[in-house]
């Protein structure tokens, strides 16, 4: 999982925990390593990770949260920063509190993710959390949460006032994302979305690079997900997402595309 390529720089490698001795060593790894940054996760709300108290379940102890910013930040060389989520839930929306916590220890930059850690991936994230650690900090801050597409993109930044942007799940199997992105933040007109002939060209040179990273076995598991996501929206997918995912090889997989891509449309 740390494995990057130079042509990545810079490179975040995150890290999640709750003990300051063992994020203090796992940093200083991860700087040998050729971190340009180091991360603190405090927002994962998977269950394994928040039974451990670690993750989002962090935001729960504030003084355990400036314990280890504080920890780590001496630690290591390079910058470390936060991300968080507004709170663990909604009665205990604490993300100013712990953003304070961190810009005093040093950290150097946050990303704010606007849901509560037990909302998971559900209902919408609150914009307005973000605003508000924002008047609170001086530290650079990125927003996270519900953006999936140049507008909404455009949209935080006004809303928010943030210095920058995260986007996840618009990312997975449309990387055009962030072109459109700077192409609105820019000025400029947001260019017509990928046709499907194109999408799938992307869609295969993943695969292939899926195959060099993992072998076959791992990149068929990983592609057969991403399938889907590059095939969100157009009409009929549902169907051909389903006979992707009974794929057995890679071939199969292939196969499968190539015959999408002849037919020119997944009707
Ligand atoms: C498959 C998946 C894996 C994720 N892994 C991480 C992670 O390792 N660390 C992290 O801080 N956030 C992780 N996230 C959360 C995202 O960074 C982001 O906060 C969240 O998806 C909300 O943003 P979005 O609405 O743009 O997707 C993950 C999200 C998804 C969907």
């Amino acid at each position: 999982m740390t494995y990057f390529s130079e042509a990545e720089r810079p490179i975040g490698l995150q890290l999640f925990g709750s003990e300051p001795e063992l994020l203090v060593r796992a940093a200083r790894k991860a700087e040998k390593l050729g971190a340009d940054l180091i991360d603190l996760n405090l927002g994962c709300p998977t269950p394994r990770i928040v039974r451990n108290g670690e993750g989002g379940a962090l935001l729960l102890q504030p003084r355990l949260c400036s314990k280890i910013f504080k920890a780590v930040v001496r630690a290591v060389s390079c910058p470390v920063t936060a991300k968080l989520r507004a709170g663990w839930d909604e009665n205990r929306i604490n993300a100013v509190e712990i953003a304070g916590r961190a810009e005093d220890a040093g950290i150097k930059a946050l990303t704010v993710h606007g849901r509560t850690v037990t909302q998971g991936f559900a209902g919408r994230a609150d914009w307005e959390i973000i605003a508000r650690v924002r008047e609170a900090v001086g530290i650079p801050l990125f927003g996270n949460g519900d953006i999936a597409s140049a507008e909404d993109a455009a949209a935080m930044f006004n809303r928010c006032g943030c210095d920058g942007i995260a986007i996840g799940r618009a990312a997975l199997g449309n990387p055009w994302i962030f072109q459109q992105v700077r192409e609105r933040l820019e000025g400029r007109e947001v260019g017509a979305p990928p046709t499907l002939p194109e999408r799938l060209a992307v869609f295969q040179r993943h695969l292939e690079l899926s195959c060099n990273f993992r072998g076959e076995q791992g990149a068929l598991v990983e592609m057969r997900q991403q399938a889907g996501r590059y095939l969100r929206g157009f009409p009929g997918a549902a169907r051909i997402r389903k006979s992707i995912m009974g794929a057995t090889s890679v071939k199969n997989l292939q196969v499968l595309i190539r015959r999408l891509l002849n037919c020119g449309n997944i009707k």
